[in-house]
């Protein structure tokens, strides 16, 4: 057990309402003779300072949080990606930032890309219109390796999503700032190398981090230098594909289905045409989540790193912004 007095040794958590009970639980039992706070208690001011908090984590930080936290010293997203924490206008951004790479997230990731990419590919959207309509008729066989894929980061996410789609067929291209090594991929690098990207694709697959450089990165001339009849599949943040352009591209004929996770404003308001636009197929931002017991575990570890001096895990480069 650790007995230390002399450090901010509690941690703060701050999680999203439907995930509150079983984040606490899972911080609660392993967080052994740590203070766990679950927003919006927090420790009085007088309290000791082994007790204070030296740990936050959270996905869209509480307004004025930070003003009240003099012994904060981490910061831990509770997620991948950590855009809602660094546009925290008082954010301390001379504290250390981790976010969360786990097996379940870059998992989930492959399997939500994935889903969408085989049907299109396998065009189960067109069977299922044949099953409501008692159609009994085959076409042939789609070939994935005539069929280029386009995934656009290759992040944790990216690399987990190429790692599979490799192994079923895909002509995978890839995009990312350096340039990567990936066996089956074609890596372009930089935004000199975009247009040669994406020239072509049948998919497109977005799975970038929220920074000011990809915002809006996806507008009217990218979606134009797709294949005709491509898809996009949208499954890092909103704001990333630019949402009129694309229902534009859709009603033109250009795009020929869009798979969005995540949009500009979520929840996704009632009245938006994402919504019942027939080209697009809305999923809640539900790609990827860790579980509580990997999250509780990795923040904790970061923290016991940073106590004892040690590099955190998946650390976030505050300059990069991701
Ligand atoms: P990483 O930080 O591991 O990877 C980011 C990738 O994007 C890297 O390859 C990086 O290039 C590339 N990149 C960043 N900026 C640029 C740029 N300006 N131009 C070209 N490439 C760029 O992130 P993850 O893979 O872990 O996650 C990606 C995003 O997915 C998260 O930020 C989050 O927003 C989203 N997400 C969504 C979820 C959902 O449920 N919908 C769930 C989890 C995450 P390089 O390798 O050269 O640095
Ligand atoms: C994440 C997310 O960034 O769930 O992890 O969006």
């Amino acid at each position: 057990m650790n007995t230390q007095t002399d450090t901010p040794r509690a941690v703060l958590i701050c999680p999203m309402p439907a995930d509150k009970d079983a984040m606490h639980a899972a911080f609660l039992e392993q967080s052994g003779d740590r203070r766990v706070y679950l927003y919006p208690e927090l420790p009085a001011p007088d309290a000791p300072l082994a007790e204070q908090v030296g740990c936050i984590v959270a996905f869209r930080p509480p307004a004025g949080v930070f003003a009240r936290l003099p012994h904060l010293r981490l910061l831990h997203g509770t997620g991948a990606g950590v855009n809602h924490m660094l546009a925290v206008p008082d954010l301390p951004r001379h504290l250390p930032m981790a976010r969360v790479v786990a097996d379940e997230v870059t998992q989930g990731m492959a399997q939500h890309c994935l889903h969408a990419l085989l049907r299109e590919l396998r065009e189960h959207r067109l069977y299922d219109q044949q099953q409501r309509d008692r159609v009994w008729k085959r076409w042939p066989q789609r070939d994935a390796g005539t069929w280029p894929v386009g995934i656009m980061g290759l992040g944790a996410l990216g690399l987990g999503l190429a790692d599979v789609a490799v192994r079923l067929g895909f002509a995978l291209r890839g995009w990312s700032r350096g340039r990567k090594t990936v066996p089956g991929l074609e890596s372009f690098a930089g935004p000199g190398e975009l247009p040669a990207f994406l020239a072509g694709l049948s998919a497109l697959v977005v799975l970038l981090p929220l920074t000011p450089e990809t915002i809006g990165i996806v507008g009217a001339g990218e979606l134009a230098a797709l294949a005709p009849g491509a898809v996009v599949v949208s499954a890092a943040r909103g704001g990333q594909v630019v949402e009129a352009d694309l229902i534009a591209a859709l009603d033109a004929g250009h795009i020929g289905h869009a798979h969005l996770d995540v949009m500009a404003t979520e929840p996704l308001p009632a009245e938006s045409p994402l919504w019942a636009h027939p080209g697009i197929t809305v999923t809640p931002h539900i790609a990827a989540a860790p579980n509580g017991p990997a999250l509780a575990r990795l923040v904790l570890e970061n923290f016991a790193r940073l106590e004892a001096g040690r590099p955190l895990l998946f650390p976030v480069d505050l300059a990069l912004g991701y």
